[in-house]
């Protein structure tokens, strides 16, 4: 199966998302948008609650990933918890209906006020990845009269085999308290008067495809929890972070996310630990597409290109990580394919979104950029005064609009003309 596919398919050879062709939502919203199958979002889920019914466990979504409140309004509505780096992320979940007290905040750069506002709103657990932060922490719940849960993220110090742009878990990455500084730093906790110990964390990178990284991180948590049951610390619960990888092209290896939550909890074994996880990319990555139409082709001699309307302000994956994405045909003409490279109208060089693509296209054709769900529309920005792109969900032949194309109005609303 191709990635995306059985929710992205052909159709007559028109590429469709569940029961409506692409073709459909560009009349409908324009270009470039952003398309998300909902049968897709519920499956990714899904393939995780089977696996792990059986063991006390808790899904916290990793809002970054995708932060429409569509999607975390459909992920709230399955009992997902979520794993937020920000208020503005707690803002999202809040206003999208879900629970405060299945939301873990992470980061390494808490502020006063978003500790408060995760205070106020009783989250269940902040992800402390500093002493520094464990001391802000408790100073802030001791001047509301609270009591903070937390969890230390644990820097286990394994490499992921992944990016160097997306590892996290390496003791020169600044995420997360050493190895050998968290047992003191769970004793201070323990001496502070206002937290409350919870359980223990890690997170060790995204698009992480083997998993034995991801294990041996968890071996050294599970370990670090019996080190502290020992000295009196009883932890409630365990995370292995989100990071699971997944496939771009035909050829990429999957996880088996089976075997990989049936080896997290061997690893639990026999102890009393709730397993929490943050994937964000494996729950909603090829639950989406970014359809793009061609502007233009143009034949440089050497090289020729489609310059199409999507740009690296949209999908900045490409520009940032020479990420790959598919790039298909919505409507493959049957012809001859040329080989181009895909650019967007932006003015730089690194706005390119696939290079060497063999493509039968004529100008104004659709193309879609496959597998775009997660880190598309949550890292777009307005550089080039451009509108962010509309996002549009399908469940079956039901087509909605859960954000609308910007106004050129919004891009400078929050600019001030000195008087
Ligand atoms: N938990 C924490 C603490 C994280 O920092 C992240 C992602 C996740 C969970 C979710 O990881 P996932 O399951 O999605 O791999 N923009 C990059 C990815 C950055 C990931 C940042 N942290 C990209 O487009 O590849």
């Amino acid at each position: 199966m191709k990635p995306g596919e059985p929710f992205f398919h052909r159709r007559f050879g028109a590429l469709c998302v569940e029961d409506v062709p692409l073709s459909a939502i560009a009349e409908a919203h324009g270009t470039p948008c952003y398309v998300y199958s909902r049968a897709a979002l519920l499956a990714g889920y899904a393939s995780f609650g089977a696996e792990l019914r059986g063991h006390a466990h808790l899904i916290c979504y990793a809002v970054k990933a995708n932060s429409n409140l569509a999607i975390l309004n459909l992920f709230a509505g399955l009992g997902a918890g979520f794993d937020i780096v920000s208020a503005g992320e707690l803002a999202r979940v809040l206003a999208a209906g879900g629970r405060a007290d299945r939301v873990c905040f992470s980061g390494v750069g808490k502020s006063a006020d978003e500790i408060r506002a995760a205070l106020q709103a009783d989250i269940r657990c902040f992800n402390v990845e500093s002493e520094s932060e464990l001391e802000r922490i408790n100073d802030v719940a001791a001047a509301m009269g609270k009591k903070a849960p937390i969890s230390i993220r644990v820097n286990p110090d394994v490499d992921a085999k992944t990016h160097a742009h997306i590892s996290t878990g390496k003791k020169e990455n600044k995420f997360g308290i050493p190895l050998d500084r968290v047992i003191a730093a769970y004793q201070r906790a323990a001496a502070l008067a206002h937290i409350e110990i919870v359980g223990i964390d890690c997170h060790i990178g995204s698009q992480v495809i083997d998993p034995a990284p991801l294990f041996d991180a968890m071996e050294r948590i599970v370990a670090l929890s019996d080190e502290l049951a020992a000295l009196g610390i009883k932890l409630r619960h365990v995370s292995n972070g989100g990071g699971i990888g997944i496939r771009y092209r035909d050829t990429d290896q999957s996880m088996d996310i089976g075997a990989y939550l049936r080896g997290l909890i061997a690893r639990i074994g026999a102890r009393d630990l709730e397993l929490l996880l943050e994937p964000g990319r494996s729950l909603v990555g090829n639950a989406g597409v970014l359809i793009t139409r061609v502007e233009y082709l143009k034949n440089a001699g050497s090289k020729r290109f489609v310059v199409i309307d999507a740009a690296m302000n949209d999908l900045a994956r490409p520009a940032i990580y020479g990420a790959y994405h598919d790039i298909v045909a919505v409507a493959p003409r049957g012809g001859q394919n040329l080989r181009y490279d895909i650019v967007g109208p932006v003015c730089e060089s690194t706005d390119t979104l696939g290079q060497d693509r063999d493509l039968d296209i004529a100008q104004g054709d659709l193309l879609s950029i496959m597998s775009a769900g997660a880190y598309g529309m949550s890292m777009a920005s307005n550089y080039n005064t451009r509108p962010r792109a509309a996002e549009v969900l399908i469940a079956g032949d039901t087509m909605r609009l859960v954000r609308s194309r910007e106004s050129l109005q919004d891009l400078f609303a929050h600019d001030i003309l000195p008087g």
